[in-house]
């Protein structure tokens, strides 16, 4: 079976090919650019294509690959909102997954963002590199005994739940199901998460009820001096009206490591043209704002499980056996 993989970086490279020697019959092919309607064609003779978060997997992309003989779409992230799936099956491409690879990596990395957001460790790391060890700025607040409002409690929501839980704070929990592991947090309302909350976590998917679900009308609900991390995707947040919020000091702090405009590397190839006209290059003259890339599920060990769970996809595909990988 050969694979196309697409938007490759080095480190994807390193650890599907440590994989590989455990899926002999698996052949895979390593291209830089990412995955979209042009670069589709390249896919010509492959079975299937690896494709990421920053992907287009959009219907035309799907047409070009069925029309080159394509039949998979690897998709080696959690998130799947960047497939059209109805196209997929009109042309007949399957589409699998990796829900759930390390769900503590990207909780750990919310957690993270709202502890360097609230006690300002961007900043002192800068002051105190230039021998500055002065404190102005820099005060936080405790987590402990404060009320964290956690939006979507599945597998991320959830070991955030559970590290917010172990800091002492209240958990408040919202999502259409609840989490039956969740025992000692409270579901309320959004309206009553958003009303209560001293640190929001954002983690339900996008999907079209949860389009900009942070606007200005949510954020109002808010209470001031609230601590707003988002660790799902940028399109939760409608980016001017949090802007307007931060600017009307509605905001403690932000911790973003997803954004709006989020494209394939971001502040790589593109960063120049995307720094001089985005809302996130307004969102990093904030000083009160921390973003990060992306970089949430960026660990060892949930790199390790992406490789060897989108290789177990490819070979559940072609045995024919169902998966709850599949979507
Ligand atoms: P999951 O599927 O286990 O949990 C999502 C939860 O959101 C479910 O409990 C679901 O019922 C809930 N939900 C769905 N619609 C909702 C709504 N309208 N309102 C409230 N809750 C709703 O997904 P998981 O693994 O926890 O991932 C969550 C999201 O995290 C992914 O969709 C993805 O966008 C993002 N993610 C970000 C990463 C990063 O590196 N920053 C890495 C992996 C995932």
């Amino acid at each position: 079976m050969r694979i196309l993989f697409y938007d490759t970086k080095n480190y994807d490279k390193v650890s599907f090919e440590q994989q590989l020697s455990n899926f002999p019959g698996i052949e895979i092919e390593y291209v830089k650019g990412d995955l979209a309607p042009k670069s589709a064609v390249m896919a010509n003779g492959y079975d299937a294509v690896c494709a990421f978060v920053s992907s287009d997997v959009g219907e035309e992309t799907l047409k070009v690959l069925h029309e080159n003989g394509v039949r998979l779409v690897l998709m080696r992230c959690a998130g799947f909102n960047n497939v059209d799936l109805d196209a997929a099956k009109r042309f007949g491409i399957k589409v699998f997954r990796v829900p759930g690879y390390s769900p503590e990596a990207v909780a750990e990395h919310a957690m993270m963002l709202a502890l360097a957001a609230n006690r300002h460790v961007h900043k002192s790391y800068v002051k105190v590199r230039e021998n500055d060890f002065s404190l102005g700025g820099l005060m936080g607040i405790n987590f402990y005994q404060k009320v964290a409002g956690i939006v979507g409690t599945g597998k991320i929501g959830a070991a955030m739940a559970r590290i917010c839980h172990g800091f002492g704070m209240k958990v408040l929990a919202y999502d259409v199901y609840r989490n039956p592991s969740l025992d000692f947090a409270e579901y309320v309302s959004l309206d009553e998460l958003l009303a209560k909350s001293d640190l929001i976590s954002l983690h339900c998917p996008l999907t079209e009820e949860t389009y900009h679900l942070i606007n200005r009308d949510t954020i109002q609900k808010m209470k001031d001096g609230v601590i707003l991390v988002n660790t799902s995707r940028g399109g939760l947040v409608k980016t001017d009206h949090l802007i307007e919020g931060i600017r009307a000091h509605k905001f403690f702090a932000v911790g973003l490591d997803v954004y709006e405009e989020e494209v394939a590397n971001v502040f790589e190839d593109r960063s120049d043209e995307i720094l001089e006209h985005s809302t996130t290059a307004r969102l990093l003259s904030f000083p009160n704002v921390i973003i990060t890339s992306h970089q949430g599920f960026f660990t060892e060990e949930a790199l390790s499980a992406i490789s060897e769970t989108t290789l177990a996809n490819a070979l559940v595909w072609e045995k024919g056996e169902a998966s709850v990988n599949e979507v």
